[in-house]
């Protein structure tokens, strides 16, 4: 056992009930309680999750205020895109130092939800659709922060895959699929690098708040993955604090300045909340309390050498989805750049991960620093980079700067008001004016390179007319100079897709309820999400997932397969037969061509990432364990192989499968037969089937409950007078008067979306639980006016 969580129980033995209960909710919007008479210090937690948000002055959650300079390394989905563990991992140590540079004991990251729709709001915090790419590379940054002795935070546990209603939403999934997409990348990273702390996520898992959800907060966590650190709840996700604590959640934050204390002490008084219990949480927290006072590393920052780690990562993240040989392109003649991207950039996701970078570079000033005298760069802004809307005159310029250049880069992508953390994309597309502005310069210059800056998948339906076509994602600060280093071939585009970009969101299963119902989104695709769904179903993808480019050539040599433990080993040799340096990422698929439980066309599991210069190999060797070829059985609830054969697929992408061999289990177990939507999408039948019982009823807005929102209210006159009050006086806790567009827009959703016991624990104790429960009851029979009365 740790020193410091002996020594955590020493303390506990020491404290009054009174005590423990303070301790096991925050102070305030970042750091927890102190007990400076018994040797417990207060520790600072921030944002997080791509560069460390310590807010400046008055505190928020939503990104308003501003927070101090430091490093915006590229978000996860670019990270994500580099298939890089090593690379991750360094960036996390980065993160970790800046960290304890200030005084930061624990980073809420990183993110790592499965995207299982490209729409979600915040899949630019995420890094696959994958839950095997997903586990290993948070699993990787939380060894690199930790590595600094600082904690990370995996986040948001579990099945958070959409902003709508993200805070009460039911999210209803099949317990395979659950266990088998939505859980097993937490699991990988629990396992292979012990987080100090894990967070829950707001939604509620099959009718149960994950709050507290015993099932996912002890057994699964802790029981069977051996979760040793501290749980925390999402930004006021609690909803039962004193069940919470009987779950396995820790600790509640922000702090809510005593709103649960009462119900808590009630609880205790009652037996329903044991001493157990409550020493275990105040353990908790005292033992990361301790944890973060160590003296591992150094809190030196070169913030030069991060910023050229952010170059480095955005680049790797940059994927080459096209090229007719255009790119690297050659330092001459005259080059147009067309796109306020180029000046303004879109370099990272809005919302709580809104990092103030310490410098931020510009493609155009990178271009034209890197070509020098070389070539002439003209430049074009074509559309307006807040709204993504241009007009006639703007077009006009384009097309004229265009035309007269040699070669046209055209940055287009999303403005940060298309995406967002606190609600979800309502389409695919780019915006009107930035379609406009590419067709506009490929109409003038068929020699028209587009590079997109995004932070998830865009419907690109003029995707095989431009030359080239670079997905550069959400650079950082940084990638403004990782974009030039790419497009002139100074660093080999690293990236792959960790994500599969559909012709149309309408092809995908999961569109069917995809932030639709306000109270519940029924998972009815099952384990077709991304390439699950479109191998087996034969739907291409536009980009498939894996896919990416390089400017050399990469040759696999035919893999041989071998026993290995519990499972195979996979080495094959990779050469680099080009003749520029680059990147390869080997990618290992395996297929169940038959068996009693449905199974997607192949699944991901296992990769390596090589860096060859022109001419060198390097063998490589990918291990797939017992797992790799396992099922979650629901009816025995473990992990179950099926005997026989297997097929073990190597290839570039999901769709570029180079070798393939068979391989024979003899050893396993039966397992269950279990049915998947036999059209992608199940029916109610297939659906209850899945489920293993009914389908709940989407909850009604009334009768009004302490996890009603605004909206809800708005049912009923009375609630509506409510409601007004509310958003009120939540306008007067976060003062938005110099925020921009998007935070307004997420401050916006979550006044209409938060439940009302949030609104009370926000309140810093001007709403109180009795009193917010006395005005429900009043609500209940369409009486405001005597609640306002009584106060
Ligand atoms: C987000 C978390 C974040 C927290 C603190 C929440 O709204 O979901 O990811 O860490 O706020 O800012």
């Amino acid at each position: 056992m740790r020193a410091t969580y002996e020594k955590a129980e020493q303390i506990v033995s020491r404290l009054s009930t009174d005590e423990k209960i303070r301790l096991v909710s925050g102070r305030d919007a970042w750091t927890t309680e102190a007990l400076d008479e018994h040797g417990v210090p207060s520790i600072m937690l921030t944002d997080g999750p791509h560069g460390v948000r310590k807010q400046k002055g008055s505190t928020d959650h939503l990104g308003i205020n501003e927070s101090v300079p430091a490093t915006c390394f590229p978000p996860a989905v670019t990270l994500g895109s580099t298939w890089d563990p090593a690379l991750i991992e360094e960036v996390g140590a980065a993160l970790g130092r800046e960290c304890r540079a200030n005084d930061v004991a624990v980073l809420l990251g990183p993110g790592l939800n499965i995207k299982r729709h490209p729409a979600g709001g915040r899949n630019f915090e995420y890094f696959s659709e994958d839950p095997f790419v997903s586990g290993k590379l948070a699993a990787a940054m939380v060894r690199g922060i930790q590595s600094q002795g600082v904690g990370a935070c995996l986040k948001h546990y579990a099945a958070n895959n959409q902003e709508f209603y993200r805070m009460s939403v039911d999210t209803i999934v099949d317990d395979r699929t659950l266990h088998e997409l939505y859980l097993t990348g937490f699991e990988i990273a629990v396992k292979e690098s012990a987080p100090w702390t894990v967070m829950c996520s707001y939604n509620k898992i099959n009718g149960e708040h994950a709050d507290v959800s015993r099932g996912l907060l002890t057994e699964t966590l802790r029981d069977e993955w051996g979760f040793d650190g501290l749980v925390m709840s999402d930004w006021f996700a609690v909803s039962d604090r004193a069940l919470g604590l009987c779950a396995g959640l820790d600790l509640e934050m922000p702090g809510s300045k005593g709103t649960w204390d009462a119900e808590v002490s009630d609880a205790h008084a009652k037996g329903l909340l044991t001493t157990a219990e409550l020493d275990l949480a105040a353990t908790r927290v005292i033992d990361l309390a301790l944890r973060s006072q160590n003296d591992t590393a150094t809190s030196q920052v070169d913030p030069e050498a991060h910023h050229r780690l952010a170059r480095r990562a955005a680049a790797a993240g940059t994927v080459l989805l096209t090229n007719n040989g255009i790119l690297p392109l050659e330092r001459t003649g005259s080059i147009a750049v067309v796109g306020a991207f180029a000046k303004t950039p879109r370099y990272q996701g809005a919302g709580s991960s809104l990092v103030n970078p310490t410098q931020l570079d510009t493609f155009l000033d990178a271009l034209r620093a890197a070509v020098g005298d070389a070539a002439e760069v003209h430049y074009a802004p074509g559309y307006d980079p807040t709204t993504g809307a241009t007009e006639d005159a703007l077009l006009d310029e384009a097309r004229r700067v265009a035309s007269r250049a040699d070669v046209v880069i055209v940055l287009a992508g999303l403005p940060s008001s298309f995406e967002s953390e606190g609600f979800d994309r309502e389409h695919l597309r780019l915006p009107d004016g930035h379609t406009a502005v590419v067709n506009a310069a490929l109409d003038a210059n068929p020699r028209t390179v587009v590079a997109l800056l995004n932070g998830s998948p865009v419907e690109l339906p003029w995707a095989d007319r431009p030359a080239a076509i670079l997905e550069a994602y959400l650079g950082g600060q940084a990638g403004g100079s990782a974009l030039a280093d790419v497009i002139l071939g100074d660093v080999a585009p690293g990236g792959r897709l960790a994500e599969s970009f559909p012709m149309a969101a309408s092809d995908l299963p999961s569109d069917r309820d995809f932030a639709r119902h306000p109270k519940q989104v029924e998972y009815r695709e099952g384990l077709y999400v991304g390439y699950r769904f479109h191998d087996s179903a034969g739907m291409p993808a536009r980009f498939p997932f894996g896919h990416g480019l390089s400017y050399t050539a990469f040759h696999h040599s035919t893999p041989t397969v071998r026993k290995s433990g519990d499972g195979y080993s996979v080495t094959l040799t990779v050469t680099n037969a080009g003749p520029r340096e680059g990147s390869d990422v080997v990618q290992v698929y395996v297929r169940d061509p038959q068996s009693a439980a449905y199974r997607p066309h192949q699944e991901l599991k296992g990769f390596a990432k090589v860096h060859l210069t022109p001419g060198a190999s390097e063998k490589v060797t990918i291990k797939l364990d017992q797992r790799a070829f396992a099922v979650w059985d629901v009816r025995s609830q473990e992990w179950r192989t099926e005997p026989g054969d297997f097929e073990i697929r190597v290839g570039s992408s999901s769709t570029d499968i180079r070798s393939t061999r068979t391989v024979s289990i003899t050893e396993g177990t039966a397992v269950s037969p279990s049915h998947g939507p036999a059209a992608f999408v199940a029916t109610d039948n297939e659906f209850r089937t899945m489920l293993g019982g009914e389908i709940p009823t989407p909850e009604r807005s009334v009768p009004f409950h302490r996890d009603s929102t605004a909206a809800d209210l708005r049912e009923t006159a009375a609630g509506r007078a409510a409601a007004a009050m509310l958003s009120k006086e939540a306008g007067k806790q976060f003062d938005t008067t110099h925020a921009d567009a998007t935070t307004i827009a997420m401050f916006e959703a979550a006044t209409r979306e938060a439940p009302l016991r949030m609104i009370a624990m926000a309140s810093g104790g001007k709403l109180t639980l009795a009193s917010l429960d006395r005005l429900i009851r009043l609500l209940n029979v369409g009486s405001f006016k005597s609640w306002r009365a009584r106060g």
